[in-house]
């Protein structure tokens, strides 16, 4: 029996208030459907290309999956040049769909690659909560060297465009941050970052500015020095909002060209303590975007009772998690790496994503199986 609402991976956007608009974009759909009509892609690129401009600009009700784009993605295309607009919908339409469709190809849409494990917080809603993540004699703790960021920014270059560098813990943390993104820098249409703003200095603040980031999204979900701490445990309001002031004054007098897309991103946890439009209000001052996103129970996921949820998993087509030991996995409520298919110091990223462990876990969730696997068992994400 279902006892718990599906969390819609696709839909987890919940709100959005943004102080840009993207504009009509269609004129340039329309360019690039001629484009693709000149044989400037591959085959394959072709295909997809054509799904997703049919989709866009003749719409058709009765068929589903249909490929839209949600206000951030609008955004994050109104800036983009000319000619990455294909490479862009290529990608983007393979993030949305393929999750839905359940198609394949050899590469994930998206990969998270973790600089750090680490968290200086213990926000109320996160795994990072959970002693049997954080103690240091469990095995999980640490941060990516160098060189495997490296080994991995080269396989994913020119084959993933959504590259998020932030999985379980606080990348900006890491020692060395500063070379891995000069090292992505110019190579992701899609390169991301999350963090909780506490150790953004002027010094990462440049490093960020120049790494050609397409969002950098600050986690924070309160205004106000009371409630933020009580959310985010051992956070300084004061100390993130002056470093998140501070890293758009730099953005705006020194990179004034920047098309890097800033957002406060908060986490929709507890209607009574977080009055979202007081909240969006208040960072719509400082960043471009504020969103809240739905809450998922992932904090104690082992813990979970059986759920009932039988739909699979739509992450298993969308993304994966390169951890900073070099293991991959296929998603963050697994926290403590229960499923993992394998290292990429034996497999390339793309061997473990088309490999027999990851396509028995697609199986087993399309079979309905996944009451049968911890923690899908008591995770609700679909
Ligand atoms: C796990 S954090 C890691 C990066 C960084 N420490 C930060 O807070 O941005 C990545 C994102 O997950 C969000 N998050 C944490 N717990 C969540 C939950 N239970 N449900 C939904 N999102 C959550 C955070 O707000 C953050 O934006
Ligand atoms: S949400 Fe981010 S800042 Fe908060 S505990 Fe989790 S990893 Fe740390």
């Amino acid at each position: 029996m279902l006892n718990a609402q599906p969390y819609r991976k696709g839909d987890s956007m919940r709100s959005l208030r943004s102080n840009k608009s993207a504009g009509s974009l269609s004129d340039r759909f329309i360019k690039e459907r001629a484009k693709v009509a000149a044989g400037t892609y591959s085959g394959y690129q072709t295909q997809i290309l054509t799904r997703a401009l049919n989709d866009l600009l003749d719409p058709n009700p009765s068929v589903t999956p249909a490929f839209w784009l949600r206000p951030h993605v609008e955004q994050e295309i109104s800036v983009l040049p000319e000619a990455d607009l294909g490479r862009y919908l290529f990608h983007r339409y393979r993030y949305d769909i393929f999750p839905v469709t359940k198609e394949l190809d050899d590469f994930p849409p998206c990969v998270q690659i973790e600089p750090t494990s680490i968290c200086n917080f213990r926000c109320v809603f996160c795994f990072q909560t959970d002693p049997l993540l954080t103690k240091p004699k469990e095995g999980h703790m640490g941060q990516i060297p160098l060189d495997r960021f490296m080994r991995v920014v080269d396989e994913l270059e020119g084959n993933v465009d959504f590259v998020t560098m932030a999985s379980r813990g606080e990348p900006l943390l890491t020692k060395g941050i500063e070379e891995m993104l000069a090292y992505a820098s110019g190579k992701f249409l899609g390169l991301k970052m999350n963090t909780n703003a506490t150790f953004l200095t002027e010094e990462k603040a440049h490093a960020i500015l120049q790494a050609d980031l397409n969002t950098l999204v600050f986690s924070a979900d309160a205004a106000d020095p009371v409630t933020y701490p009580q959310l985010r445990v051992n956070g300084d309001f004061d100390k993130v909002m002056g470093n998140i002031r501070r890293f758009m004054e730099i953005k705006e007098r020194d990179y004034p060209k920047s098309r890097m897309i800033t957002r406060v991103s908060g986490v929709a946890f507890d209607r009574a303590r977080q009055d979202h439009a007081a909240i969006e209000e208040f960072w719509s001052d400082f960043v471009d975007q504020v969103a809240f996103v739905d809450y998922n129970p992932w904090e104690n996921a082992y813990d979970n009772d059986p759920n009932g949820v039988e739909e699979a998993c739509s992450d298993l087509w969308r993304r994966t998690f390169v951890w900073w030991d070099g293991r991959m996995n296929p998603c963050d409520v697994d926290y403590r790496s229960f499923l993992s298919p394998g290292s990429i110091e034996d497999v390339s990223v793309s061997g473990l994503w088309t490999g027999s462990a990851y396509s028995h876990l697609r199986e087993q969730h399309l079979a309905m199986n996944r009451q049968g696997i911890t923690p899908c068992r008591g995770c609700i994400t679909v």
